[in-house]
């Protein structure tokens, strides 16, 4: 891979996490060379154009349909020849046209210890059944929504007393360190996917990933 690794980042909101994988990325091995966002009011745009970033909105609402959307992205994507895409807070779910497309080179933060609480309120539901270990997950994107091969694991205690909001701001302050480390070990040719698995060096990781802090 030509160094740096090229990255393109796709938001819809607030981009705390394409904040901190900006901020990492002068001391690191990847360049974020693009954001795309489906939201134009996302605020995660705002942050790219002050770090001189090249912006691409494209506007969900203007597509009919699913496939539609994702076509647009792919072609806009392409244009942009990235190596890695990642998936930092879009909300949106993406086709197995567009997943396929880019296979193998999707990642994805997600607020839960995935396999458990895929999809959304993943933190009230982690209070709700008594976990005493909530976190955040990186992992590769396949057809199956949240459900691609764990790249790694930042693991948050959960304290009597947390509420959602409390506990969200703790996962968040650990996905901003563990997002840039993943992206950097995936630039560095140390990270793939392969089988249906993800790759450490020689190593195939193990369901939980590896644990970061
Ligand atoms: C992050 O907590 C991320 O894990 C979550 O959205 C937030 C985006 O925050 N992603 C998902 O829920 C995807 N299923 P940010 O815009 O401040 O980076």
């Amino acid at each position: 891979m030509a160094s740096p690794c090229n990255v393109a980042v796709l938001i819809s909101g607030n981009g705390s996490n394409l904040q901190a994988l900006i901020d990492a990325s002068s001391e690191s091995n990847y360049r974020v060379a693009a954001v795309i966002s489906n939201n134009p009011e996302a605020y995660g745009l705002q942050r790219a154009a002050a770090a001189s970033i090249p912006t691409v909105t494209i506007n969900h609402r203007d597509f009919t349909d699913r496939v539609s959307f994702d076509r647009a992205l792919i072609a806009a994507l392409e244009n942009l020849h990235p190596d890695l895409i990642v998936l930092a807070g879009f909300m949106r779910i993406l086709s197995a046209e567009f997943v396929q497309h880019f296979a193998h080179r999707i990642v994805n933060i997600h607020p839960s210890l995935l396999p458990r609480y895929p999809g959304t309120n993943t933190h009230q539901r982690a209070i709700d059944a008594g976990d005493s270990e909530h976190g955040a997950s990186v992992h590769f994107v396949t057809e199956e929504l949240d459900g691609g091969p764990v790249i790694a694991h930042a693991v948050v205690a959960i304290q009597p007393g947390d509420t959602a909001a409390t506990l969200q701001q703790r996962v968040h302050a650990e996905e901003h360190k563990i997002y840039p480390q993943v992206v950097s070990l995936f630039a560095s040719g140390r990270l793939r996917m392969r089988d249906g698995k993800a790759w450490l060096d020689s190593d195939e990781l193990p369901a939980n990933g590896i644990r970061l802090e």
